[in-house]
């Protein structure tokens, strides 16, 4: 899959940047003393939570400053999640109830971008049931966000339009305001082209494309410079990434960026995780020995339906070379309870994968019927309070498996990266390589540092201990 140099756009020369952001800023800057206030939420996964943090650069830009808190917003932006029908049924109360907040402020603007809005069928509802809405835009609608936003502001224009299409661009230099320091994401590629029978990504996210390598390495390289230690790789479909060279190359020259920092990735798909890759974890001091590789179910048969096109065994290979090479390697994963004609038996093979693999976390979802899927039509005979039973046994099951982890860890001493306060008073936070959290006594002066802190205990959720020594 080469790159399609027609499909990268840069956003520093779109006419929507130069024009109406210019055109905004001036706007904004006549009918506000102070700057007005923007609402950016994320809903959903780690691309969504990078893609708002997008948004608020390009907002930033126009002029806009940033609150939490619904009373002072100007401007609403949620950037929405489709993957399960509670997260889209979330969106649309949110909004329903926003209706109240925009008859006491009718300058108030209220956008929906992301995926949900991508489909269709959810613009047309929009435009008709929710009036209090300006503004509809698709996942991949950077390039003209400016201009639509433009119109709603300065004319008053309601802007509601799905894509007409699947996005098939890649926009570069959008400015981005980063919240996480020392952690910032980096996508490296967009879309997935696997249909997996459950997942509605393909179509809303359009196929996959992969930024060049050479404006990854840059930002990495940027970032590093800017004192960040732990840099996310994302992709909806991480290890399928082809620039020109393929992702285990990707993850050595990023390796080979000087500098004190972490690289991790997410999410692979267990089809296209190679020995290569897992070769290019090991050899790489700075790639940190975690790996998400969702395994969805431990059924070969629900696999089959699912259209993953691996097999447990093939799996289960998997996970053992990884661990040979990686003694010390977490693995976690997601889990789908209730897949359409999922039965007992087929479940109780997912506990057993579960408890063979010994996964540090599980990611676990029922599933939700998603429109335009291929399982959307599959017989699903189990009744919901079934699967729900399934789902508590499944997450029962892991919680051991997850205490003992961590009950492992108390007495080693491990080098974690700090991120900022904890939840006690006078406690830090941090993250280890395998990503457990630590709480451990200290300064504020200690974040975006590496540190190493003795393990002295583990509750469910974190470890918690103290400096070593030497620090
Ligand atoms: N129902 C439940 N879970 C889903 N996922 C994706 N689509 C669905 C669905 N229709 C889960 C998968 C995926 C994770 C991001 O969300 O486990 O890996
Ligand atoms: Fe969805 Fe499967 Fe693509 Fe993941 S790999 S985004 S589950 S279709």
């Amino acid at each position: 899959m080469p790159i399609k140099q027609d499909c990268i756009l840069d956003y520093a020369q779109t006419a929507g940047r130069r024009q109406y952001t210019r055109l905004i800023r001036e706007h904004l800057a006549q009918k506000y003393d102070a700057p007005p206030l923007a609402l950016v939420h994320s809903f959903g996964c780690q691309q969504n939570a990078a893609d708002g943090e997008k948004l608020r650069g390009m907002l930033a830009e126009m002029g806009y400053g940033f609150t939490d808190s619904l009373e002072e917003a100007d401007l609403i932006v949620y950037n929405t999640c489709a993957v399960r029908e509670n997260a889209e049924k979330r969106v649309l109360g949110t909004v329903g109830a926003l209706k109240h907040y925009k008859r006491q402020k009718p300058e108030l603007l209220i956008a929906l971008v992301g995926c949900m809005t991508q489909q269709q069928s959810i613009a047309e509802r929009i435009k008709k049931s929710y009036p209090q809405v300006d503004i509809v835009a698709g996942a991949d609608a950077w390039a003209n966000l400016p201009e639509r936003l433009y119109g709603a502001l300065c004319l008053g224009r309601r802007s509601i339009k799905a894509a007409d299409e699947e996005p098939d661009t890649i926009v570069e230099n959008i400015p981005t305001r980063r919240t996480g320091w020392p952690k910032a994401w980096v996508t490296v590629m967009y879309g997935c082209n696997n249909f997996c029978s459950y997942c509605i990504v393909p179509y809303v996210r359009g196929r996959e494309r992969s930024r060049r390598p050479e404006d990854i390495l840059r930002e990495v390289e940027e970032l590093v410079g800017e004192g960040y230690r732990d840099i996310t790789l994302l992709g909806q479909n991480v290890n399928s990434y082809d620039g020109g060279i393929r992702f285990p190359e990707l993850l050595r020259q990023i390796n080979d960026i000087p500098g004190d920092f972490r690289i991790r990735f997410m999410t692979s798909h267990p089809k296209d995780c190679t020995r290569e890759l897992l070769d290019a974890m090991a050899d790489c001091e700075k790639v940190s020995k975690h790996l998400h590789l969702p395994v969805q179910s431990g059924s070969d048969r629900i696999l089959m339906e699912m259209n993953r096109r691996y097999t447990t065994e093939k799996y289960l290979e998997l996970v053992a070379y990884a661990k040979e090479k990686m003694p010390e390697l977490a693995l976690t994963s997601d889990i789908i309870v209730g897949f359409p004609g999922e039965t007992r038996e087929d479940f109780e093979k997912t506990l057993e994968l579960v408890r063979k693999v010994g996964y540090t976390a599980l990611y676990t979802f029922l599933y939700s019927r998603r429109g335009g899927t291929k399982a959307e039509t599959l017989p699903d005979p189990v009744p919901p309070e079934e699967k729900s039973r399934w789902f508590r046994e499944l997450l029962e099951v892991q919680g051991k498996i997850g205490e003992d982890y961590m009950e492992r860890q108390v007495g080693k001493t491990l080098r974690v990266l700090v991120e900022g306060p904890g939840k006690g008073e006078g406690m830090m936070t941090s993250r280890t390589d395998q990503f457990l959290i630590v709480e451990f006594p200290g300064g504020p002066e200690l974040a975006g540092q590496f540190v190493e802190v003795e393990i002295t205990s583990a509750k469910n959720w974190a470890l918690m201990g103290r400096l070593a020594e030497n620090f």
